[in-house]
């Protein structure tokens, strides 16, 4: 038997945008555990968690405060301990987000660091330098930001005058630690633990490639920084350098000493797969989310492409691979796949806001994700993608939450449009996502046009996207050692151009990404299509569909 992290469908639950369980208008554990039943039935293995800990909420709970706390705004501690029971009783592992790049500026640690002296041991476990220039009123490095501007900011010390700076790749209130220190590194196993003696399967790790700095803090100077996704340079200042690879042996062997298998996923954001698999190997991470398709387009020749490194590097490596068409950072991939002939990442958020054709991209969506569930290794599902939804495009500025917004010097995208409230069920907003009698309204508002995108619509309609998600699950996991999953090698087959065609196993899939019907071949009958597919033999495959073969 394989382990179950190599080819597992995890559901990531955005856990704010879930399910309302007190009817505040934010999402919390108590909706999540009354909608169990929900994920257990779409045929998911594992859950995902964005982080629920103690935190001011300036990034989204990326902006943790205390790693032993639930959020009160998400329940409590026995909440959670019931959550986990829960999951397990219906089948469903488990896994919390960590986040060690960076605390809250409201962690006891940061404060003890601001009443400090420059010298002590409080700053010691994050970065504190004197600034440059004859007054120290520049900056110590020309980092940016990943939020836009600039990585540092100048604490005042006690007496009112100017003081040091400290670091933070991301928003101001989320300063980063120090990870040669020892103190930090002892935390964050005993964190590790906390959970983990809790009975929580493993953690995603956030900014997994970040977490240690050049010690001389050199200047970028001439070098590419972008986001997290231009992170591809050897012995780049803070990003995938060798020192923090180290640190994942140390948590590896913490989480192999617990029974059961305990995983770790590295949010890695690296330049390439070779870099990734550096991460993981049989001492360090189990697997990594291969965001390769997110800036990929919808077209057969690139899909195939990164399909092809992804599988030769990590197969090298021993590891699986992972593959991720959404989440609550990017635009939904509906929506990417709609824009008709810009379908990059790239392209999707320099034409945020223009037309989209949504009946087309649900379309290509449902046909990716019956693609990808058929590659070797595992799967991810963003909430929300199983029932279609697209990016909502045209939220008011004055709504937006994104701390992105507030640095960076755009008028859009915010990741806002990914992490609006689901709808369960119903014709008018909440939909169902708080209960009735609700305090207050969901905390982004749903388009209106969600009521036929509901769950509970979607579930009384056998061709719905819901629909076919559920039927879909349930034959990958029929099929897995009988060539899906963890399994078979992939042995791509002779198909015409704009289609991809490969047997995994008995299992034959084909994509057909060209603008013609494709034959299919003789003697097969169809597992499950993205659309509907004549079982004739000789039978044609739509434009924009995937199909599973098997031979008679
Ligand atoms: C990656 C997370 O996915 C994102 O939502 C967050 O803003 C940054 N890391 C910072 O923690």
């Amino acid at each position: 038997m394989s382990s179950w992290w190599r080819d597992a469908v995890i559901y990531q639950v955005y856990i704010r945008s879930f399910a309302d369980g007190n009817g505040d208008g934010v999402g919390d554990v108590a909706g999540l555990r009354s909608r169990l039943p929900y994920l257990a039935a779409l045929g998911v293995d594992a859950l995902w968690l964005n982080p629920w800990y103690a935190s001011p909420q300036v990034d989204a709970g990326y902006d943790v405060s205390d790693y032993r706390r639930v959020d009160p705004l998400f329940g409590t501690l026995p909440d959670a301990q019931g959550l986990i029971a829960d999951a397990h009783e219906h089948g469903l592992r488990l896994i919390l987000d960590i986040v060690p790049n960076h605390t809250s500026d409201q962690h006891a640690w940061f404060q003890e660091a601001l009443a400090s002296a420059p010298d002590s041991a409080a700053r010691a476990r994050y970065h504190f330098r004197a600034g440059r220039g004859v007054d120290g009123s520049q900056p110590p490095t020309d980092w940016p930001s990943i939020f836009g501007g600039p990585a540092w900011t100048r604490t005042v010390d006690p007496d009112g005058k100017p003081g040091d700076w400290y670091l933070h790749l991301f928003a101001p209130e989320q300063p980063d630690l120090n990870w040669t220190n020892a103190e930090v590194r002892r935390e964050f196993e005993d964190i590790l633990r906390f959970w983990l003696d809790m009975g929580v399967d493993g953690f995603r790790i956030d900014v997994a490639h970040g977490l240690t700095k050049d010690p001389a803090f050199p200047d970028l100077a001439s070098r590419e920084a972008g986001g997290m996704l231009d992170a591809a340079l050897d012995d780049h200042p803070y990003f995938d350098r060798d020192e923090t690879l180290a640190i994942y042996e140390d948590w590896r062997r913490i989480a192999d000493s617990y029974e059961g298998e305990r995983v770790f996923v590295a949010e890695a954001w690296v330049a390439d797969a070779s870099r990734v698999a550096r991460y993981l190997t049989p001492a360090r991470l189990h697997t990594a989310f291969n965001f390769g398709l997110l800036g990929c387009p919808w077209d057969a020749t690139a899909l195939r492409a990164e399909i092809d490194a992804t599988l030769g590097v990590l197969a090298a490596a021993g590891a699986p691979a992972t593959w991720v068409l959404s989440n609550h950072d990017v635009i939904r991939h509906a929506t990417r796949y709609g824009r008709r002939s810009h379908t990059s990442l790239a392209d999707a958020k320099r034409l945020y806001g223009t037309p989209v054709d949504h009946a087309l991209g649900e379309r290509r969506a449902r046909a990716a994700v019956q693609l990808i569930n058929a590659l070797p290794g595992g799967t991810y599902v963003y909430q929300g993608e199983e029932l279609g939804l697209p990016e909502v495009e045209d939220l008011p500025p004055s709504v937006w939450q994104d701390p992105n917004r507030h640095y960076a010097d755009h008028a859009g995208p915010v990741r806002d449009g990914c992490r609006v409230p689901l709808p369960w069920s119903g014709g008018t907003p909440p939909f169902g996502f708080s209960p009735e009698g609700a305090t207050a309204p969901p905390w982004l508002p749903q388009p209106a046009e969600w009521k036929e995108r509901t769950a509970a619509t979607q579930e009384q309609d056998a061709h719905s996207t819901l629909s076919h998600y559920r039927a879909l699950l349930r034959t990958r996991r029929e099929w897995l050692g009988r060539g899906l999953g963890d399994g078979a090698p992939l042995e791509w087959i002779e198909a015409p151009a704009g289609v991809l065609a490969f047997r995994r196993g008995e299992v034959v899939c084909y994509a057909n990404l060209s603008d013609a019907p494709v034959k299919l071949p003789a003697g097969h009958r169809v597992l499950i299509a993205s659309e509907a597919v004549e079982a004739a033999d000789g039978a044609l495959l739509p434009v924009d569909a995937s199909v599973w073969l098997v031979a008679e």
